[in-house]
């Protein structure tokens, strides 16, 4: 019988969901799908055509034309690889709000759950483990300070060039953070049957080495 192995990650912005996603989607074949970049997309595309996340209709029109899709990592929309210009701050600032749109939400889960179907996957997001892979037999909850938070994202930037300030990068996630866990559909919380672990003084090698132990211990292979 084949193996169906999947693994949900959920957290706070920052708490180091996607370098340690990838690696686990490394050491134990999965795809990697990073549900963030897909709402950071719509709200890429959506701030291009300048749609409110107010102006539903347009919102969900463009939201059906977008045809996403995962490659080595990334995030391939409508043939563009544009994994770079979602991290943008621009998109960060504003993604929450089109990401709070149940209709939007409707929409990108469908397409990951396919996805899951389809694919052996490590998925990290939001709602993934209360949600999107309700039924997924690995959940993580991973958590850091906004303090530690903010400043890896720093670090981050500053490693790409990319000019910015600390405090506000700290206010970005803050308020983020309030929005995602205060919308009313699929607010970001911790699964009840998911582990949870705080990265704040972890080495990403030591949250790896614990998420993949916990995993091997649970599974025949
Ligand atoms: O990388 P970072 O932790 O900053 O955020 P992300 O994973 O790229 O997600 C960006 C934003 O998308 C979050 O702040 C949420 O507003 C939204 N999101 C969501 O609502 N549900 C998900 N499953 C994933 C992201």
């Amino acid at each position: 019988m084949e193996l169906r192995l999947s693994v949900a990650i959920d957290g706070p912005a920052g708490a180091g969901k996607s370098t340690i996603a990838k690696i686990l989607a490394k050491r134990f074949n999965l795809m990697y799908i990073n549900t963030g970049a897909m709402y950071r997309a719509v709200t890429l595309r959506a701030m291009e055509e300048n749609i409110a996340p107010e102006d539903k209709e347009r919102l969900l029109d463009l939201v059906d034309s977008l045809d996403m899709h995962f490659k080595n990592d990334d995030l391939i929309l409508n043939n563009e690889n544009i994994s770079e210009q979602v991290c943008m701050p621009s998109i960060s600032n504003n993604v929450s709000n089109y990401a709070a749109i149940p209709e939007v939400r409707e929409r990108l889960v469908y397409l990951q759950q396919k996805m899951s179907e389809k694919y052996n996957v490590v998925m990290d997001g939001r709602d993934i483990g209360t949600v999107v892979l309700k039924d997924a037999p690995f959940k993580f909850y991973l958590t850091a300070s906004a303090e530690e938070r903010a400043s890896r994202r720093y670090k981050e930037f500053c490693e790409k060039g990319i000019e910015v300030n600390y405090e506000e990068l700290l206010e970005d996630i803050k308020r983020r953070d309030y929005i995602d866990s205060h919308r009313e559909v699929n607010p970001l919380t911790k699964a009840e049957d998911a582990i949870e672990i705080d990265s704040s003084n972890l080495t990403i090698e030591r949250v790896v080495d614990k998420m993949a132990d916990y995993i091997i211990s649970r599974t025949k292979l």
